[in-house]
């Protein structure tokens, strides 16, 4: 059994004075509120879009859908959970409705929020719904009173820290996360 170190980011961004509403959502995408008759549809579109990224190689629950379902379940009943933070996007095509991105945020201070797992399936990638979910979750911040989000990524999540630059995150902490390994 081996460790494996991966180095990863905490990136902060103050949200005061800043407005992320109204929302940008691309045609035929909606963003719908929590509701925790939802919380199966979070999970699948947190598998899809987690299932072949770094970050399951990192936290295996998100690898298989009955972790991302675990997941779900812990994140919806922790202590600070914001339901105002927490969005699920929906793409309608042909009567179809297709889940495809999720987002959680958690008070952790009476100050921070944190986002917790941002992601988008691979076929809606590149069209700015990501860049929704977190702009909806920001708000949801400034909503119930934070001042401030972070959340951490893996530094080859070369997109996705690109992402976090432009909405304005900056880097805060250099993290270094342990996985053991079954072989090395
Ligand atoms: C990171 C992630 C959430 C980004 O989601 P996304 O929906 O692709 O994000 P956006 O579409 O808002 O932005 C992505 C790119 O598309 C571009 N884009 C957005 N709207 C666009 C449009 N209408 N036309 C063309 N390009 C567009 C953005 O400018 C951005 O470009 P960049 O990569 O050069 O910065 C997604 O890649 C993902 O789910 N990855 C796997 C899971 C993961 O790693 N999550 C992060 C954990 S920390």
């Amino acid at each position: 059994m081996g460790v494996s170190y991966f180095k990863r980011f905490r990136m902060e961004l103050d949200v005061r004075g800043k407005r992320f509403v109204p929302l940008f959502v691309p045609s035929g995408y909606r963003l719908l509120p929590w509701e925790p008759e939802l919380l199966p549809e979070h999970a699948l579109a947190k598998f899809y879009s987690f299932r072949h990224e770094i970050d399951a190689d990192i936290f295996s629950c998100l690898a298989e859908l009955e972790g991302c379902q675990r997941l779900m379940q812990e994140i919806s009943l922790k202590d600070g959970f914001l339901p105002e933070a927490t969005w699920l996007a929906a793409y309608s095509h042909n009567g179809e409705v297709e889940y495809c991105g999720t987002i959680q945020g958690i008070r952790v201070t009476n100050k921070y929020g944190a986002i917790q797992n941002v992601g988008i399936t691979p076929a809606h990638r590149g069209r700015g719904v990501g860049t929704a979910l977190i702009a909806a979750a920001l708000a949801g911040f400034q909503q119930v009173g934070l001042t401030h989000a972070y959340l951490e990524v893996t530094v080859q999540n070369d997109s996705a820290v690109r992402l976090y630059k432009r909405l304005g995150f900056r880097r805060t902490k250099t993290l270094f996360k342990a996985v053991e390994l079954a072989y090395s």
